[in-house]
């Protein structure tokens, strides 16, 4: 696959999946635009992308959950590179609890992050991925397709995702812009560790994942970013509006 001139906004590009996403895409050539709050991890990621082929990423350091952070996004993506060919909407966070012990704090931090951000920032860069026939992959989850008790307000900001990802599939398919999302099953990130779990906690929850997953270990943020990648090549010019599992069986338990 090959992003050459391919210009590539990625969200959440400083840790985790999305940092998989952008060192993957560098590999490719790919003119990245990476967005994250932590600055100096954001640099250090995009350091990695430039190591491969010389070519250095624009790093925004930004909120998504600002209103005027998320247009600045655009704004400065836009600015720097004249055009957006490929949005991968990755930022998220998982807060912890069922309907007897959630708060209102955690379900708007979630859908703010998960869900609000991600219709905003798309919102805004629909015009430029229509200019392009471009293409968005949002990161979503198995949570959002299978009934959990762990994380109510995050299981409903994947379902509202995976739903976003159909409807907006279908609005922009006439303007040659294809949509798509990526389900991962459980992968090993700094995802959990604001959720206020101990470690003993952690280590539990991740060992009954593992546990009851068909193949035993956990999903690679490396496959997961050869997956999205895949999505947003030429490679699948004919997909659009389809939520891609990648959770090593655990879906079918
Ligand atoms: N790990 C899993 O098991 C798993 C499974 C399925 C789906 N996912 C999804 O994968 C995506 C990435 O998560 P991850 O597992 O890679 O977790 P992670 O390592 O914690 O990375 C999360 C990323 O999102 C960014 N982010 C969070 N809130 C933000 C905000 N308000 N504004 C800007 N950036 C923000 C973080 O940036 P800063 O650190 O710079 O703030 C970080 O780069 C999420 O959408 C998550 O739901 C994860």
């Amino acid at each position: 696959m090959d992003f050459n001139e391919k210009v590539v906004l990625i969200t959440g590009a400083s840790s985790g999946i999305g940092a998989a996403t952008a060192i993957h895409l560098s590999k490719q050539s790919a003119k990245l635009a990476l967005v994250g709050r932590k600055e100096k991890n954001l640099k250090r990621i995009a350091l990695y992308c430039e190591k491969n082929k010389g070519l250095s990423p624009l790093c925004i350091i930004a909120d998504v959950t600002e209103d005027a952070d998320t247009e600045r996004i655009v704004k400065e993506a836009v600015e720097h590179y004249g055009r957006i060919d490929v949005l991968i909407n990755n930022a998220g966070v998982i807060g912890m609890g069922g309907i007897k012990n959630s708060s209102m704090e955690i379900y708007d931090k979630v859908m703010t992050t998960n869900m609000r951000s991600v219709y905003h920032l798309t919102m805004l860069a629909v015009p430029h991925l229509i200019e392009s026939k471009g293409c968005i992959v949002n990161t979503s989850c198995i949570a959002g397709m299978k009934p959990t008790v762990m994380a109510l307000a995050y299981n409903l900001s994947k379902a509202a995702l995976d739903h976003f990802t159909k409807c907006v599939a279908l609005e922009l398919a006439p303007d040659g812009v294809r949509v798509n999302s990526v389900n991962p099953g459980f992968v090993k990130t700094n995802l959990l560790k604001d959720t206020g779990l101990t470690e003993d906690q952690l280590e539990m929850f991740v060992k009954n994942v593992v546990g009851h997953t068909p193949l035993k270990k956990p999903v690679e943020g490396d496959e997961v970013a050869a997956l999205i990648a895949y999505l947003a090549s030429e490679k699948a010019k004919s997909t659009t509006g389809c939520n891609y599992v990648i959770d090593g069986g655990s879906l079918l338990r």
